[in-house]
Order: C-alpha cells, then sequence, then structure tokens
C-alpha cells in the first residue's frame, strides 16, 4: 500500500514537473515569435516599406523623409479583432468633436462595410432632410467619404483637404500590407480595449506591433503614436481593472477615459451629436454619457495636440461640412 502511494507521489510529481515545463516552453516560443516580429517588422519598415507611404522607403537616417507638409492629423481606430467597437468609436466622437470642439472633420470609410457610410445614407438621410426644409443652409457637422484602403495618401497628401483631424475606419483584420501601410499614414493609432479574458492577448499583441512601429518611427524621427482606449466597459466588472493592469504591465500606452457599453453608443448619427441634448435624450443617453464622451475627446485633443475651438464651435462648423460625400 506504501508502495503504492510512494509510487502515485513521484508520478504526480513527475507530472507536474512535465507540465511547468510545457508551459516554460510556450512562455519561450511566444516570447520569441513576439521578439522576431518586432525585428522584421523594424527591418521591413527601414528598406521594404511601400513607396507612396509617407514613411518612404529611405533609409531612417536620411534628414528629408518628413511626411507631405499637412496640418492634419490623421488617426484610425484598429484592432485585427473584429466588431470590438471601431466604428462606434468613430460614430460617437466624430459629432462631438466636430460640434463641440469645432474641429474640421473627414472620416474616411475604409472598411467594405461601410458601416459609417450606411450609416449616413441609410440612417441619418431622413433627419438630414427635415433639417434642410426648416434650413437650407444646415450642413453634416463633418465629412464622410467612402475610400480605398490604399488610396489614403491621395487624400492626406490633397492640399484641398483642410482638416483637423482626418479619422479612418480600417477593417478588423491585420492581414496584409494595406491594413498596416493605412495605420503608417497616421500620427496616432487607437485600439479599442474591450475586457475579454479571450481578445485580451490577440489585443495586447496587436499593440506590441504598434509598439514595434513607434520604435522604428521615432528611430526616423517621425511622429506616430498608439493608445488603448477602453470601450463597452460596463461598471463593476473586475476584468476591466484586470485589462487595464494587463496593458499597462506590458508597458503600452491606454487612455485614462473610456467608453461604457450603453445603448446609446450603438445610435450614434453622423448628423447629431450625442452631446445634442435632444438627440442625446431620443438616443437614450443620460449624463454619464455625455461627461464620458467630454472626457474622451478632451483626452485625444489634448494628446494629438489638436485646436480646442470650443469658444468659437458654432461658427467652425458651418465651414467644416461642405459636402457627404
Ligand atoms: N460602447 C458600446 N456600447 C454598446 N455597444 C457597442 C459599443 N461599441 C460597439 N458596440 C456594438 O458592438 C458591435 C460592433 O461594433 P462596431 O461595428 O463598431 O465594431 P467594429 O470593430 O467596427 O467591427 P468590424 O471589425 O466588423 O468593423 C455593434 O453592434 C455596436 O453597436
Ligand atoms: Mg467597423
Amino acid at each position: 500500500m506504501l508502495y503504492c502511494f510512494s509510487a502515485f507521489l513521484l508520478f504526480c510529481i513527475y507530472v507536474e514537473k512535465l507540465i511547468s515545463r510545457i508551459v516554460y516552453l510556450r512562455f519561450c516560443i511566444t516570447t520569441f515569435l513576439l521578439i522576431s516580429k518586432r525585428v522584421i517588422l523594424c527591418f521591413c519598415f527601414s528598406i521594404t516599406f511601400d513607396s507612396s507611404s509617407r514613411w518612404s522607403s529611405q533609409p531612417a537616417s536620411t534628414p528629408d523623409l518628413n511626411p507631405a507638409p499637412t496640418m492634419s492629423k490623421v488617426i484610425s481606430f484598429a484592432t485585427q479583432k473584429g466588431g470590438s467597437g471601431k466604428s462606434t468609436l468613430a460614430l460617437v466622437l466624430a459629432a462631438p468633436l466636430a460640434t463641440e470642439y469645432g474641429l474640421r472633420i473627414a472620416v474616411l470609410d475604409c472598411d467594405y462595410q461601410q458601416s459609417i457610410v450606411k450609416t449616413r445614407e441609410q440612417v441619418d438621410a431622413a433627419n438630414f432632410a427635415k433639417l434642410r426644409e426648416a434650413n437650407p443652409d444646415a450642413q453634416y457637422p463633418y465629412d464622410v467619404y467612402p475610400w480605398q484602403l490604399n488610396r489614403i495618401f491621395d487624400f492626406i497628401d490633397n492640399p484641398e483637404h483642410n482638416y483637423d483631424l482626418i479619422i479612418i475606419d480600417v477593417p478588423g483584420r491585420a492581414d496584409g500590407d494595406d491594413v498596416f501601410n493605412a495605420l503608417t499614414a497616421c500620427d496616432a493609432v487607437i485600439v479599442p480595449l474591450v475586457s475579454d479574458y479571450l481578445d485580451r492577448a490577440s489585443t495586447a499583441e496587436f499593440m506590441t506591433i504598434l509598439e514595434a512601429i513607434k520604435k522604428a518611427a521615432d528611430d526616423a524621427q517621425i511622429d506616430f503614436q498608439y493608445y488603448g482606449l477602453p470601450t463597452k466597459r460596463v461598471a463593476g466588472q473586475r476584468e476591466e481593472k484586470e485589462m487595464d493592469d494587463y496593458i499597462d504591465g506590458l508597458g503600452l500606452s491606454r487612455f485614462n477615459s473610456y467608453l461604457g457599453h450603453r445603448k446609446a453608443y450603438t445610435r450614434a448619427s453622423t448628423l447629431y451629436s450625442l452631446l445634442n441634448p435632444a438627440w442625446a435624450r431620443y438616443a437614450g443617453g443620460t449624463k454619464d454619457t455625455s461627461d464620458e464622451i467630454r472626457r474622451v475627446c478632451e483626452e485625444l485633443i489634448e494628446r494629438l495636440g489638436l485646436p480646442d475651438r470650443r469658444a468659437t464651435a458654432g461658427a467652425s462648423v458651418s465651414t467644416a461640412s461642405t459636402s457627404a460625400k
């Protein structure tokens, strides 16, 4: 009996050691893959990047490597995970940034789903027609363009496009050069952080790639930032703090402000801001909704160094919205 028990104990110790070795091996492989990905990315960016990219294909030390002259800041909400709230973030923030903060904004909808274009053409069109009946000069607060991912630089480099902020809505995938090429057009890439155990690692991996791009950009003296932006937050859930701690622990940057998981955000319009009290009421928004949106807008303005034209916002809006494409 004693002999059997000892044998069983030895067997357990052996299994435990085996498991810890496998876990350690997995850790080593993951670390190796992440490091090699960074090295490959940095290597690729310095010598073979698409010539249409503002990073250009010149060596990082060449002094005239600066992007084409433009006053616009370019941002993208991006992550490899589909359905994480990229288009919703663009929709929720673009209208308040235009109406309340007076920014001239263009949204380039580069996703084949065309969520933002469809919101304007199918959801907002009737309200816009009513608005026009009451006021023939009424305009959308910002411009929306269906656009191709591989033609982003045509838009950004066009001197006729006089915007403070260009927001690119990209598809929910990270394979292929086109998405990464588009991300290199950005001054900042904003990654929706959804507090979900299953998605945590892949989101962090995507941000680690952005961190590698940032390092390559810093070496080339090109402005490039990336931030995680918590969204779909449900108050009081322990996953939220764990997600923040996880991102912080990896040394990745994130916004302090966040958006909650709220029905009102699924009703964001390209015509009316959720900070517009009447529309907020209609969409089911509350004071908490407005406070959250304001905090995110203000953190975005501060981090990107955008102009804050709250005092003159009413005057700026009409010049910002020239056409809805
Ligand atoms: N803060 C939020 N609160 C509640 N629902 C949200 C929020 N953000 C996004 N959603 C909902 O989650 C779903 C996916 O959102 P969205 O389409 O913005 O994601 P996406 O990342 O753009 O997706 P894709 O990768 O397919 O482009 C939608 O039904 C949207 O209404
Ligand atoms: Mg989308």
